[in-house]
């Protein structure tokens, strides 16, 4: 069993360059299959999910080649399977892609139900009504989801909740549809936009992502032998930032959006950070104990849920009382059960959590119980005293690439080891 062993507390400080975003990744791959022919996709995050996604598309029949460690050349002119490798596609969540890209390339499509991070609830009820409206019958049973169609009609969809997964999918099954297709209560996180740079840059026409109304325009079918790059991942960058300011630290991100992390820069500065942008990097560095602060998670350009967890930690050890609400996910405080093992003093109860800030926190062996948990368990072995050993680091695999690298050439003393 592998285990990151941590010793603090430290300081972080230094340059790190930010990966391209897994979530736009892991959504571009499959959106791969609506091309019959190849592409080449550049600044793709060396993680677990990704590789599984490209394993997944292979054994659907697509060729992949790896030029190099974050680029591939992928050619789907022969996509020969409608059933997904099951045990594969029921590992991760963002398997539910294939469906929207394979009703568009193939007209069907069985997939093992989408596993992922045990953050509560995690219903696809808006992806299938989204399926549904444009002609799809779409059955669940046994574990695997089997959607079908004779032909995809563009038409008007209206989302009852705003979902990232729903608002990419339906754009998938969209871009070889016949007509305009409207999806109305869009999500708007800057990977909905890459996934339809991807999609435009090979002859799709979407129009409106990023807003909260997307407009598809069928085409016929798309471009081969084009490239794109993956944009920097907004999360990854949102992690470095909250560990600069947990570690009391001061760290350079290269490679980032700094529009994309507005709401994270507006609460570092509203505790007593400090951020300053320069075109495609962001400083981000803290003088003092961070101040109380009260969070909400929101969709974009709201706080991410996706970076709770990681400012929790700041929380912990913040000047005064802090309440995060949590309004995406049911089980998203998980975490903090692991960080009171730390000496933290946070309280959670249903979708929400008081955290009482603390001095110090101190070494402690704990458990990633998500991905982003256990970026979260990072940053707190750097800030504590004494040595962490953080295990289940299967999740952190899957979204961060070289976190370790990275933490080490900031300062950290952090060592992955193998347990007997
Ligand atoms: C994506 C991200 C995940 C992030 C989340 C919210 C990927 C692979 N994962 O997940 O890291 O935490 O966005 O930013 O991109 N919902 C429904 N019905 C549906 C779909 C969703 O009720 O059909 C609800 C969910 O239970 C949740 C909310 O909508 O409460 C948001 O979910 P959604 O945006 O779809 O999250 P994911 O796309 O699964």
């Amino acid at each position: 069993m592998e285990k990151l062993v941590i010793v603090g507390p430290t300081q972080l400080k230094g340059e790190v360059t930010i990966s391209g975003a897994k979530n736009a990744a892991i959504a571009i791959l499959p959106a791969a299959l609506l091309i019959n022919g190849s592409c080449q996709i550049n600044n793709l995050p060396n993680i677990v999910d990704v590789k599984l996604t490209c394993e997944i598309l292979e054994g659907l029949g697509a060729k992949i080649t790896w030029i190099t460690n974050n680029s591939i050349k992928i050619d789907c002119s022969n996509i020969n399977k409608t059933t997904a490798p099951l045990d594969l596609t029921r590992k991760f969540r963002a398997s539910y892609y294939l469906i929207g890209a394979m009703l568009g390339r193939k007209k069907e499509i069985i997939v093992g139900l989408p596993g992922g991070c045990n953050l509560g609830a995690r219903p696809i009820d808006q992806h299938i009504k989204g399926f549904e409206a444009l002609g799809a019958t779409v059955d669940v049973s046994q574990g695997n989801v089997c959607a079908k169609v004779d032909k995809l009609l563009g038409t008007h969809i209206y989302l009852d909740v705003v979902s990232v997964g729903a608002t990419i999918n339906i754009m998938l099954a969209s871009v070889l549809a016949d007509g305009t297709t409207i999806i109305d209560n869009a999500a708007k996180e800057p990977h909905i936009v890459d996934v339809a740079n991807f999609l435009n840059t090979m002859g799709a026409d979407i129009r409106g992502a990023g807003t909260d109304v997307i407009k598809i325009n069928g085409v016929k079918e798309l471009i081969t032998n084009k490239s794109y790059s993956v944009v920097p991942d907004q999360i990854e960058a949102g992690t470095f930032m909250l560990a600069a300011v947990a570690s009391q630290g001061d760290i350079t991100l290269k490679n980032c959006i700094p529009e994309h992390l507005d709401c994270i820069t507006a609460k570092i500065l509203e505790i007593g950070g400090n951020v300053q942008s320069t075109g495609d990097s962001l400083r981000v560095w803290m003088n003092q104990r961070p101040q109380k602060a009260t969070i909400k998670t929101l969709p974009y350009p709201g706080f991410p849920t996706d970076l709770q967890p990681q400012i929790g930690v700041v929380l912990s050890l913040a000047n005064g009382t802090s309440i995060i609400n949590e309004s995406i996910w049911d089980s998203r405080f998980q975490y903090t059960n692991e960080l009171n093992k730390m000496g933290a003093k946070i309280t959670a109860q249903g979708q929400s959590a008081i955290f009482e800030g603390v001095n110090k926190l101190y070494g402690a062996p704990v458990y990633s119980t998500d991905l982003r948990a256990g970026a979260a368990l990072i940053i707190a072995g750097i800030t504590a005293y004494g040595s962490t050993e953080i295990y289940n680091l299967c999740y952190i695999d899957r979204g961060y690439e070289n976190i370790e690298d990275k933490f080490s050439k900031l300062g950290a003393n952090i060592k992955r080891v193998i347990e007997e």
